[in-house]
């Protein structure tokens, strides 16, 4: 899976902002990549005060895009390219301005007053002591009817009531909406914030000093993770198999800096609710194998043999994996890749992963996240993840020939697709070449996984199916490492071979294998 911020990934019209044209223009590229599906961040209309994820109307699409006929061509086309879109669906809350809340906001007896969270507070305060994740209280306090209105995130996204029968019935029918037109599935955000406690008890505070966020204070039992929700999850997992060959995935945060899967694999349910969730714990992470090694282990006990396990190490929220966990260092990024892509499930790949794309460095003029408006200098919000992509070395990247509503990384004019295209060295080469090597080998994406004892700094593991048995050795350190592999086996790809499909070691004999700084190999054992 390929996930693209529409907004970020190729401008066909030139208004600085990316499109769904744009998207279908570079559809043979991502084909080349060899990516199965697309799961695009929302592109319905919104106005936009979280860049699509306050949604005015779930069956549109933003006219910053383009059009539904630009979606369904998008659809045609990727599906002639064996691709599958999937859609980000905002369950949690709607925007302010979406005409459910207009009218909801309208006056205490409206049919939709209760498809939102409404209190009149508690001694002329607010009725519990939730925060929002993007700043200052979860309630607004509504002068027209006196009451206060609950948002996890901004006040321009109030939350929708999930009690309410005519909420979840609204919800099903765009997701059905969608579905009748050719889409496959959908990423479900903050899936596990959309019930609430019924009764709104405060959450306990816990001793944190490193984050300002008052938000990351609390441990969040009240207002995330609530029973009811896999009821829901799992109508919605009917409602999509009776669609036939779908997908879905859920965003499963835990407290912040908690590395704990448990919570996102509990939302696959016994294989009937979501078919995936993320466990974000690799966000936490730094780079060093035995932590690896413990994350890869704890998420493939937390979802056992029932589920199917999924791994992601960016997405538009965080810090890319290059920078933040390999110090932009590609030969680190190429590691990574080769980690990701010989896991057991579902590999996701953020836009630009596949080119080594770094952090962009955005200064407070140019800040357009509310996060990071609302945090700066402590959080500078999530903008370094969304920068253009960056296709060639024309002017802005060849984004776009307007200017970009977020500035271009200054590293374009080495870190590209085009030149990277053209050399075979590159980290695209090693996604592309891993990528393949994984289409060809059911051990690496469906096989048993078992970690083997190794030198420090090394992460080795066995992937096995039916009579298929491969070997991935993972070096985290600058030095090199000597590897007993303790078999004859012929190396399939290097991460630092002239063309990784040529690497500096064709074969294995003596079952010892010398690696390389930071080198990542993975060996078909014969
Ligand atoms: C999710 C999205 C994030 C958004 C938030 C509120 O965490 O990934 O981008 O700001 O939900 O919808």
């Amino acid at each position: 899976m390929y996930q693209i911020y529409p907004r970020s990934f190729k401008d066909s019209n030139d208004d600085g902002i990316g499109d769904l044209e744009g998207i279908i223009q570079s559809l043979d590229y991502l084909q080349d990549v060899g990516i199965d599906g697309i799961w695009l961040s929302p592109i319905y209309c919104s106005p936009m005060y979280d860049f699509g994820y306050d949604v005015s109307d779930y069956c549109s699409i933003d006219p910053v895009y383009g059009t539904i006929a630009n979606f369904k061509k998008l659809l045609k086309e990727a599906e002639k390219r064996n691709i599958a879109i999937i859609m980000d669906m905002v369950l949690n809350h709607t925007s302010h301005l979406h005409p459910w809340f207009v009218e909801s906001r309208s006056s205490v007896d409206n049919p939709k007053r209760d498809w939102y969270i409404w209190h009149p507070g508690k001694n002329g305060k607010a009725p519990n002591n939730w925060m929002a994740a993007f700043g200052g209280r979860a309630w607004t306090w509504d002068e027209l009817t006196r009451h206060y209105y609950l948002h996890l995130f901004t006040e321009q996204q109030p939350d929708l009531n999930w009690r309410n029968h005519e909420v979840k019935k609204a919800m099903f029918d765009a997701l059905r909406y969608w579905l009748d037109m050719g889409v496959k599935g959908f990423r479900f955000d903050v899936i596990n914030y959309i019930v609430k406690d019924i009764n709104l008890r405060s959450n306990p505070y816990r001793l944190r000093l490193t984050y300002p966020r008052r938000h990351d204070l609390q441990v969040h039992i009240y207002d995330r993770n609530q029973p009811e929700i896999h009821d829901i999850l799992k109508e919605l997992r009917q409602l999509l198999d009776s669609y036939g060959d779908t997908m879905s995935v859920g965003e499963t945060y835990p407290n912040e800096g908690e590395k704990e899967p448990a919570m996102a694999a509990s939302y696959q349910g016994n294989n009937d609710e979501l078919h995936l969730s993320f466990d974000f714990s690799t966000i936490y992470a730094r780079f060093n194998a035995r932590e690896f090694e413990c994350i890869l282990k704890n998420w493939y006990h937390a979802i056992g043999d029932s589920g199917w396990p999924c791994h992601v190490l960016s997405n538009h929220d965080q810090s890319r994996a290059i920078t933040r966990l390999a110090n932009n260092d590609v030969r680190k990024a190429k590691l990574l890749a080769v980690m990701l892509l010989t896991q057991k499930g579902t590999p996701f790949i953020y836009y630009g992963e596949e080119i080594g794309m770094v952090d962009g460095k955005i200064k407070r003029s140019q800040i357009q996240d509310p996060l990071g408006k609302k945090y700066w200098p402590f959080h500078k919000g999530r903008d370094k993840a969304r920068t253009p992509m960056q296709w060639d070395v024309t002017p802005n990247a060849g984004f776009s020939n307007g200017k970009p509503w977020l500035p271009v990384n200054s590293d374009y004019v080495t870190t590209n697709v085009l030149q990277q295209q053209r050399n075979k060295q590159s980290i695209l080469h090693l996604y592309k070449d891993c990528i393949a090597i994984r289409r060809l080998h059911p051990a690496l994406y469906a096989g048993d996984i078992e970690f083997v004892s190794a030198p420090d700094d090394v992460l080795l593991y066995k992937r096995v199916f039916k009579n298929e048995h491969l070997m991935i050795a993972l070096n985290f350190s600058k030095a090199k490492k000597d590897v007993t592999i303790g078999v004859k086996g012929e190396v399939l790809l290097s991460s630092c071979g002239n063309s990784s499909m040529h690497s500096s070691h064709s074969s294995i004999h003596g079952g010892t294998l010398t690696l390389d700084a930071y080198e990542a190999v993975i060996i078909k054992v014969q």
